[in-house]
Order: structure tokens, then sequence, then C-alpha cells
């Protein structure tokens, strides 16, 4: 009997042994582990969080809508995380993590595949009626089956242009797609490029005109690329009378920070923004294009008014810099005031008022820190640059700018709207005169954030992406 014991003992101590190497070597759960496990977890997941989860979402659904380029496999997640992707906008890790921590972070990504986002994509959100602090709004599904909706123009025949960042124009009709514009130029779908922004001239009834863009390479793929901006008609659904209005310089293969927001002013003019196209000083040198807002006449030409027109070297396009990575930017008419919002470093996100010939700061003084935790500046304030309006710390990574206007929304009168694409919500600004006094955040969990726009029936719309999805945003009892 005392033997039988003996041996059962001896073959668990042998089970478990085994087991921790295991799982040491293959990352196999064993329940003696828990303990271990649940810590190393906890500390990977805390690690997710505060590094990985700005660029990759909270709840992985980056990974889980992904179509995998470098492999899903544990062993290829830590090879990603160790290695970086620095020409696409991920940087290494190899510094930042341990080994261990490296490892634990693969297997917590791997683990989370199997997450499961919801019908679509939203998650633990009731669309029908959403409670917000001043109104209740049910959120109509206007347009799905997207990659991620860019741009949105409404036609005055009641028609809606979608850019899908993938490279697609759209047209649709009571939420029906109805076509596929052809005759788009070469647009470089990569990293964080493809076809952006979308607008129609203020005066398309008359004209005709669509202003579009996108990264494009002037010479060849082996170059660069740069964010473009073109004009063109629609015929039958085709671009006709395409024309080439400005190509940012210099083209770099970094696939990142592209900016790509057009506004126009209704006074002729039109505004494009620029990322610094990951390289911090091209924002502060007004010789290049790169993290800058431009101002273009309507037809490409530069207006001799511009800030730096006379200045010697400098681009005379430029009508703001140090901006990092501009991703909202919309003139109001009713004050003519110009207001963007940007992409700051691991927080530092900014919401600012654009003036010409100012300098906003970037990267000599900003409010976030790197991403592998190193200090990026000391200094948030200098003489001569100019502070934002609002920012935000942890970054939400802000995208798309609309004013509320009309009287369809009681309370939110005058308010600014911005989304998140980190953090997957709505953010609305309260504002007395040009002060953000209040922030609510609205719809938590709905997506990442890309656009808003407020359409001609005074309804505001609102895209997210992967799966991309255009909803309309009614006011409910
Ligand atoms: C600054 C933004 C950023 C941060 C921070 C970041 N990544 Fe990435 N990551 C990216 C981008 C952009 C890509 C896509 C690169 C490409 O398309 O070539 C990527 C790709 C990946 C991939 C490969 C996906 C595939 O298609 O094969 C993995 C895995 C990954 N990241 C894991 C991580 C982990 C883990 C962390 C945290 C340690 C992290 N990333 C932090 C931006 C980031």
């Amino acid at each position: 009997m005392k033997k039988t014991v003996q041996i059962l003992l001896f073959l668990v101590a042998l089970l478990i042994s085994f087991q921790v190497s295991a799982s040491y070597t293959k990352g196999i759960n064993s329940t003696s582990l828990v303990a271990e496990e649940d810590t190393s977890m906890i500390h990977a997941a805390r690690n997710f969080k505060n590094v990985c989860a700005s660029c990759h979402h909270e709840d992985f659904s980056w990974f889980a809508t992904r179509k995998w380029k470098y492999g899903k496999g544990q062993n290829d997640i830590y090879t990603s995380a160790k290695t970086g992707y620095p020409d696409f906008g991920m940087p290494s890790f190899k510094k930042v993590f341990s080994e261990k921590e490296l490892r634990d972070l693969a297997k917590l990504v791997y683990t989370k595949l199997e997450f499961n986002i919801g019908e679509n994509g939203i998650k633990d959100l009731d669309t029908k009626r959403i409670v917000t602090e001043k109104l209740n709004i049910r959120l109509d599904t206007v347009v799905t089956g997207l990659s991620s909706p860019w741009g949105i123009a409404f036609l005055p025949d009641g028609d809606m242009l979608v850019n899908d960042r993938e490279g697609k124009m759209y047209r649709y009709r009571n939420s029906q797609r109805v076509a596929e514009i052809q005759g788009l130029p070469t647009i470089q779908v990569v990293g964080q490029g493809g076809l952006f922004d979308l607008r129609l001239h203020p005066d398309y009834k008359n004209n005709g005109w669509i202003y579009f863009s996108y990264p494009s390479c002037s010479v060849d793929k082996e170059v660069g690329w740069n964010t473009t901006l073109m004009r063109a008609r629609i015929k039958d659904n085709i671009l006709v009378d395409k024309q080439e209005l400005f190509r940012a310089l210099p083209e770099t293969k970094v696939g990142h920070h592209l900016g790509g927001r057009i506004t126009f002013d209704g006074k002729g003019h039109l505004f494009l923004s620029v990322g610094d196209r990951g390289n911090g000083e091209n924002a502060q040198s007004l010789t290049n294009d790169c993290g800058k807002i431009h101002r273009l006449n309507d037809d490409g030409t530069i207006p001799a008014d511009n800030p730096f027109y006379t200045t010697p070297d400098a681009k005379k396009s430029i009508w703001s810099y140090g901006q990092r990575n501009p991703q909202g930017l919309l003139y109001n008419s009713d004050t003519g005031i110009l207001w963007e919002n940007e992409h700051g470093p691991k927080g530092g996100d900014e919401l600012n008022i654009i003036q010409p010939g100012r300098n906003y700061g970037w990267p000599v003084i900003c409010f976030g820190i790197n991403y592998d935790g190193t200090i990026l500046t000391k200094d948030t304030a200098k003489v001569g640059m100019e502070q934002p309006i609002t920012y935000w710390v942890p970054s939400i990574a802000p995208s798309g700018l609309a004013f509320v206007k009309g009287d369809k929304y009681k309370g939110w009168e005058g308010n600014i709207l911005v989304g998140s694409l980190r953090f997957e919500y709505l953010v609305r600004c309260e504002m007395i005169g040009n002060s953000v006094i209040h922030k609510e955040i609205m719809f938590p969990n709905i997506g990442r954030l890309r656009t808003i726009e407020m359409g001609p029936d005074g309804y505001i719309y609102i895209s997210i992406e992967d799966p991309g999805i255009i909803f309309r945003l009614v006011p409910v009892p």
C-alpha cells in the first residue's frame, strides 16, 4: 500500500517537473504553474497595454482582423516584436523588453487571437439606443463591407462617394453600392498609406470637381512616395480631367505619417495636411513639405499671400509647420478658423487652431514620450511655438474632426467632435469660445474611428475601420 502511494507521488512529481520544462519551451499551460503564468501574463498584458496597444488596439482586434504579413505563430509574433518593422511604422522592441517579456507578449497576442469581434464589428454596444450625457443616440448602419472608409462626400443628387483606404472609390445610393469609380491614379497602399480624403469643390454643382489625396511615387517605388493631391471630374463613374495639383516632397519608403486631410475655406483656397513621414526634423524645416499644413488655390497654384511665399528656399505652399501626423483638418466657415488634430508620440495628441506661418513645435516641444518609453523632449512650451487648444495623454490617436451645426443635436451645438483610432470612441468637446471646457467619451468600443462628417441632411456620419462601416447618428427619445 505504502509503496503504491510512493510510486504515485513520484509519478506526480515527475509529471509536474515535466510540465514545468514543457511550459518554458513550448509555452503550454500547466495547472501547477497557474500562479506564475498569471503574473507573467498580467505583466505581458500590462506591457501590451502600455506599449503595443497604442498602435494595435487594446482589445487585440488589430490582429484579429489582420491579413498577416509575417506569420501569426507564436514564434513569428515574437520575431515581429523583437525586430519591429521600422520602415512600416513599428519600432524594434529588442532593447525595451527582456527575452522572457518578448516571449510572454507573443504568447499573449497568440492566445488572444481567438478573440472574436461580434456582428458588424461592434462589441458590447447596443446600437439602438446609446445613452450619452445629453442625448440618446441610435446608430444607423449606412454602409458596410469596406475595409477603411476614409473620405466621405455627399453629392448633390443624394449619392455618397466613399474612399476606401485599400485604394477604391465607391458610389452609394440609399446604402447600396451602385458603382466602383474607375480610372483612379496609381496609389501606394502601403503601411498607413492608401486612398485618403475626398472633398467636393464648394462650387461642385457648377464645376464638378472632386479632390482626393493619396500617397504616390513620382519616380518609382524604390525611391519612395509621398502625399499627393489630385482633382478630377466623374463621368459615367470614371474619373476624367485628372489633374495632379500637389505632391509632397521628398519621397520616402517610410510607410507612415502621411497626413492627407483636405479642407476648403470657401474663398478659393484649400488646405492639405502632410505628416512628418517618421522624421521629426522634417517638421521644423521649411525646405521640405513634410510635417506641414499647406495652402493652395483650388486650381493647385500657390497663393501669393502665403506666409513663406517670399522666404528664400522655403516651400511656398506652407501655411504652418511643426506638425507630426495631422489626421483631422477642418475649416470652420462660420468663424474663419482652421482646426486640426494630430497624433503626438505616445501622449501629446493635439487639437490645434492653425494660423499662418506659425510653428506647432514638433519635435521640439510636445507632451508625449517615445513609444519605447524614453524621454523625447522635456519641453512642453517654447517662445515662438504654439500651444495646443487641448491635448491627450495617453494618446487617443485622433482622426476625423467635425463641428456640430444645425438643430438636430440638442445640447451639442458648437461642439467639436474628434474620433479616436486607438480607444475606438468619439470625443465630444464642449467649447466656450475656442477653449475646450469638457470632453465626453461616447460610443466606447465602437471601432477605430476614422472620419466624421456632417451630412447635408444635418446628421453626423462617422466611419470606423476593419471592418469598415459608416454610421449615422440619430437622436432618439
Ligand atoms: C508605433 C506603432 C507600433 C507599436 C508601438 C507596435 N507595433 Fe507592431 N506593428 C506596427 C505596424 C505599423 C505593423 C505593420 C508592419 C507592416 O505592415 O509591415 C506592425 C506589425 C506587427 C506584427 C506583425 C503582423 C503581421 O502582419 O505579421 C506583430 C506580431 C506586431 N506588430 C506585434 C507588436 C507587439 C507585440 C508590440 C508591442 C511590443 C507592437 N507590435 C508594438 C506598429 C506598431
